[in-house]
């Protein structure tokens, strides 16, 4: 990597050993996932949720390639690695997904106008745009992975289990992504991009809170609850990754995958 770049050390290796060694956590967890089990969920719960559940995974089906064109221009191998391996697991998520809508006899989706115009919108952009419009979608699908996370369906429930796990550590990346490419902005720039982002994490809070709203209800979640949460997400997250806020985590992970796999497994045990 280019060292003059980012001088404060902002490798990305331990990110992709971290990616690399989720490999095996994956698989461990995705073998509990009880896929041969009954459906329990009711009609009317499954229609709002399958339809919910196809455009979620639309959304994590894309294969990135133009963030990975964009990221080429940092001239960071670290970079790269991590970014293709942070891919695959956005595609095994998009696979999970499929795997439930099966279950549930649906077909996969092709488009949907709402995942049409983030693509465009990520297109348009440069890398730190893209990587921030990531950021916003995560902030918003942890929310929605929490309240599926509860769903009464042991499927649906060991999916999004297994999938949060993955999405507290993609948030995490993206931040640090965006404290690598403002490193050496001004404040006023961080701060016009920092309010740039508010408005689309607002109205993407408001989109999905409105679009989603039968799965939302069937998941036991008011839509104005989940906004407000969603947004809390934000508040956390986005100050960090544009360096407004006085504190800064370590850049890297926040813990090796062992400890994830711990505390999913402690999950599934307690709520099975
Ligand atoms: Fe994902
Ligand atoms: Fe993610």
């Amino acid at each position: 990597m280019t060292t003059d770049n980012h001088s404060e050390s902002h490798t990305f290796d331990a990110w992709a050993t971290y990616f690399e060694a989720n490999l095996e956590r994956h698989e461990r967890l995705d073998a509990g996932i009880p896929w041969a089990s009954t459906p329990v969920l009711s009609g009317a719960d499954t229609v709002a949720l399958v339809h919910s559940l196809q455009k979620f995974e639309l959304g994590e089906s894309g294969e990135g390639k133009g963030l990975l064109a964009k990221a080429r221009g940092r001239n960071d191998a670290s970079y790269d690695a991590a970014l293709v391996l942070f891919i695959a697991e956005e595609q095994k998520h998009s696979a999970l997904f499929a795997g439930a809508l099966t279950r549930f006899g649906a077909e996969r989706l092709t488009s949907d106008w709402t995942d049409g115009v983030f693509v465009v919108l990520r297109r348009l952009m440069g890398l730190r745009t893209e990587v921030t419009l990531f950021l916003i979608a995560e902030t918003v699908a942890m929310e929605y992975f929490e309240a599926l996370g509860r769903s009464s369906d042991p499927v649906l429930r060991g999916v999004a289990r297994r999938v949060l796990t993955d999405e507290v550590e993609h948030i995490r990346f993206q931040i640090d992504q965006l404290r690598a490419g403002f490193e050496r902005s001004s404040m006023v720039t961080r701060w016009v991009a920092a309010a740039a982002a508010w408005v689309v994490a607002l109205g993407a809070a408001t989109v999905v809170a409105i679009d989603h709203g039968p799965a939302l209800h069937a998941l036991g979640l008011r839509r104005l609850t989940f906004w407000r949460r969603t947004l809390r997400h934000a508040a956390r997250a986005l100050p960090q990754a544009f360096r407004l806020s006085g504190t800064s985590a370590p850049f890297g992970p926040s813990a090796p995958p062992s400890v994830f796999f711990t505390a999913a497994q402690r999950a599934n045990a307690t709520a099975d």
